[in-house]
């Protein structure tokens, strides 16, 4: 076999391994119904510093259009309710917002879906007759553009378009809708695009905590669920009204269209009644289903299957209206900082993925520069924690204890060492996108203190001298490579 062809065939075994690892992704919904949030490009460097590739917006602002450029992460736009109407009436208006407001920023902003309406079966005055013709009209403004392979159309759903979702087996879409859901899942079939759904295992625990355990709708139930037509276990209500979605599909014989979860979270904080929206009920559901989704474990009716979800929101969102629940679905406060810790990447707790041990005799770690972090990686980090994250970098300035070496590498180390430590020196606060590492050497040197958790910039004022950085031993945060990463990567080995 001649080389030429062996490189192809190489090649062409890399591509299938590539092809079937599509795993799923966990992005985040940018909802912006707020009056106090910052800015969109603060935002995209608070999206980057937490490696976060996947990102939904309610509309296509171009401020926010422009913030994403160049930024590799992904965009779903969306067309709200509201607007259905002149995009279902005319293809030349979908032309022209497609002309003017979306190709100026392609592919710079890399869109990749646009939702077409809502929860259209919850708005009032029957939108839901105009959502399949604006959903043909704006792919029909793609195709002309040669865009509709790489942008897909689809329009989002409550769990309420189902008439039933228990037993998961019995799941079966409310008929009343059948008018325009019908055309629609034989457009999203035609085009491969998926079922977009919002799931709230939190709304059915509130609705009916009698019957509901807060354990299965956490993700932390010991006891199973069984569906008695199937016998599938179900230790979680994630996984039963994804199914119940796949049973309604079937049953109108939809087979191969995909499920998508456009919202999913838990609020952390809620009115007096609402006792399950606490701050650690957030964390553990959100960890829990970045944990159970990106491993592509599926659900009992498609083992395996790839599931991408986006977890609903990026901030606390002071206007929305209604119970006190829906301005605390927040990862972040509109200052920037963490409601509570959330690890995107899933891997938990590195110190036992790894098996290494970052922490020093006593306890301490410190966090650094990664060796092998990019200069823009490490200069968005140290810009970042000097700005946003609160950090005060007097001691990187020219003359002061920490500003020699003057290097990139030193003074990120340092400023994301007291990010690190002002923030419980927990991983996550070590992550910069990756170009952060911790380790058990003390890093200070000369006059040059890093901060220790409970230390302060005050105390850390004056001279002990350490062995210098050169001979920390450092351990390496663990990238999280899926198996069938490592697969691809067996024919160059
Ligand atoms: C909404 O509009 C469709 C199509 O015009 C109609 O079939 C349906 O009955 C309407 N639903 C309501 C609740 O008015
Ligand atoms: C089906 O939808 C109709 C119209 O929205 C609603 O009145 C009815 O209660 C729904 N049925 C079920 C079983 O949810
Ligand atoms: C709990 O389930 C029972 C039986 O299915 C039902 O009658 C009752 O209405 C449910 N309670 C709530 C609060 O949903
Ligand atoms: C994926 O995660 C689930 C839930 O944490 C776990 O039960 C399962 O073993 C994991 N699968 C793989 C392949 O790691
Ligand atoms: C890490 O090191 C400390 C101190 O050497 C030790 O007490 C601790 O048990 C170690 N942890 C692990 C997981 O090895
Ligand atoms: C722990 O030990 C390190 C030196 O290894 C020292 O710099 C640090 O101050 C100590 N921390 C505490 C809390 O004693
Ligand atoms: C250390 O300083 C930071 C910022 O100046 C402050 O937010 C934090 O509460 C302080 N920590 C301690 C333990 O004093
Ligand atoms: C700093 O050094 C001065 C003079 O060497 C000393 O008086 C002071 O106590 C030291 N402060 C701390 C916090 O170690």
């Amino acid at each position: 076999m001649g080389s030429g062809f062996r490189l192809i065939f190489d090649c062409i075994l890399l591509l299938m391994l590539f092809g079937i690892c599509q795993s799923s992704t966990v992005g985040v919904c940018y909802g912006r119904n707020a009056d106090d949030l910052p800015t969109a490009d603060k935002v995209v460097q608070l999206i980057q510093l937490h490696n976060i590739k996947n990102v939904r917006i309610y509309d296509s602002n171009i401020q926010i259009l422009k913030a994403f450029a160049n930024t590799g992460i992904e965009l779903m736009i969306g067309i709200s309710n509201l607007d259905l109407l002149p995009f279902a009436q005319f293809q030349s208006n979908a032309d022209t917002w497609l002309k003017n407001s979306i190709l100026p920023y392609y592919p710079a902003t890399k869109i990749t879906y646009i939702t077409v309406g809502a929860e259209v079966t919850e708005a009032p005055n029957n939108v839901s007759a105009l959502v399949v013709p604006a959903m043909q009209n704006v792919f029909t403004a793609l195709r002309k553009a040669g865009l509709h392979r790489k942008i897909k159309v689809s329009s989002t759903h409550s769990l309420g378009i189902l008439s039933r979702s228990f037993p998961p087996s019995a799941g079966a879409f409310n008929s009343s809708h059948a008018f325009f859901l019908r055309p629609m899942l034989e457009f999203l079939a035609e085009h491969q695009s998926p079922f977009m759904v919002d799931i709230y295992p939190y709304y059915a625990y509130r609705d009916s905590s009698s019957n509901v355990s807060l354990d299965y709708a956490l993700f932390e139930s010991s006891s199973e669920v069984i569906d008695p037509n199937t016998g599938w276990l179900y230790t979680n209500m994630f996984d039963a009204q994804i199914d119940a979605i796949y049973f309604a599909l079937m049953a109108l014989n939809f087979r191969t269209i995909k499920i998508m979860v456009t919202e999913t979270g838990w609020p952390s904080k809620g009115s007096p009644k609402e006792t399950a929206a606490t701050p650690d009920n957030a964390q553990t559901y959100n960890t829990n289903l970045i944990r159970h989704v990106i491993n592509d474990t599926g659900t009992p009716a498609k083992p395996g299957e790839e599931i991408d979800v986006y977890i609903f929101s990026l901030f606390n969102e002071n206007r929305k209206p209604g119970l006190e629940s829906e301005r605390n679905w927040g990862l972040f406060f509109p200052d920037q900082t963490s409601v509570y810790n959330l690890d995107f990447t899933g891997r938990g707790s590195l110190d036992t993925t790894t098996g290494s041990n970052i922490t020093s005799s006593n306890g301490t770690s410190w966090c650094i520069a990664s060796p092998t972090a990019s200069e823009d990686d490490l200069r968005k980090g140290l810009d970042w924690a000097c700005s946003s994250g609160n950090v005060d970098c007097s001691a990187i300035q020219p003359s002061q204890p920490c500003f020699e070496p003057d290097s990139l590498a030193s003074h990120a180390s340092y400023a994301f060492n007291s990010y690190y430590q002002q923030n419980g020196a927990t991983d996550i606060a070590c992550r910069f996108g990756g170009a952060g590492i911790r380790t058990n050497k003390n890093p200070s040197y000369d006059n040059c203190l890093y901060m220790t958790l409970g230390s302060n910039k005050t105390a850390a004022s004056n001279a002990t001298v350490s062995p210098s950085r050169s001979s920390s031993s450092v351990e390496k945060v663990s990238v999280w490579i899926p198996g069938c990463l490592l697969m691809a990567f067996l024919p160059f080995l």
